[in-house]
């Protein structure tokens, strides 16, 4: 017998501009997630993205007050309740937003134990790529999330010239991740989901791990 509620994937995009290159890649981001997970199992799945720039001063005044307005509640809840998180920041100054972080100061640190997440950021240069790894997986490494090894980093050169394309490179690793974040989370919430890849998994195809020690044969 099926399950019957639905996945939960949630987007945390933390851009400002509007339209915002990070909220572009949450969706992105979201929509490979939900391609995998719809393809391989039968639930539905609910993807949402949040945009914390709208929560700017709730997040502020929750900060100082101790108190979050029933808009950030509800959003905290979202993320802490998902079965598969997006994390994408715009780089301000070489690390996350400020906005961002702090919005993530909020959740308990508890909260996000053993979580699925991808993590992502935009910037103005290539050079800031490895704010994903000095930055964005020690926060989620912190909160004890489950980071997927492919982390996604999109320049202002990784976009095509209309601003809504992009070019070679990007959507591979937009289709990688959200492959990686959908293995996590059947693995995690779909008993005897995980499986060895198949023939049209292609080079993107996750092998689970435990199907990875079961093939090392230590004997
Ligand atoms: C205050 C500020 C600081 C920035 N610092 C950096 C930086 O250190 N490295 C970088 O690559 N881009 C930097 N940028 C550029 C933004 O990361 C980039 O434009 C981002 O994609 C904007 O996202 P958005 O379109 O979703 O708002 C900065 C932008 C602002 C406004």
């Amino acid at each position: 017998m099926f399950a019957t509620t639905p996945l939960r994937v949630v987007a945390v995009s933390a851009g400002l501009s509007q339209p915002s290159s990070t909220r572009l890649l949450a969706d992105r981001l979201a929509a490979a997630a939900r391609e995998r997970l719809a393809a391989e199992q039968d639930r539905s799945v609910e993807v949402r993205v949040i945009e914390i720039r709208d929560l700017a001063v709730d997040i502020a005044n929750h900060l100082v007050s101790g108190f979050p307005s029933a808009g950030l509640r509800e959003a905290i809840d979202a993320v802490t309740e998902a079965d598969g998180l997006i994390a994408v920041t715009p780089v301000f100054t070489a690390s996350y937003s400020g906005l961002f972080k702090s919005f993530f100061d909020l959740i308990d640190n508890t909260a996000l134990t053993g979580k699925p997440v991808v993590i992502a950021a935009t910037g103005g240069t290539a050079r800031h790529s490895l704010v994903l790894e000095h930055a964005l997986r020690p926060l989620f490494a912190y909160l004890r999330a489950v980071t997927v090894p492919t982390s996604v980093y999109a320049a202002s050169e990784d976009w095509g010239s209309s601003g809504d394309e992009y070019t070679d490179g990007l959507p591979s690793r937009i289709r990688r991740a959200g492959g990686e974040l959908a293995s996590a989370v059947l693995g995690r919430t779909v008993s005897g989901a995980s499986r060895a890849p198949g023939p049209d998994d292609g080079e993107d195809a996750v092998v689970p791990f435990e199907q990875q020690l079961a093939d090392l044969r230590l004997d």
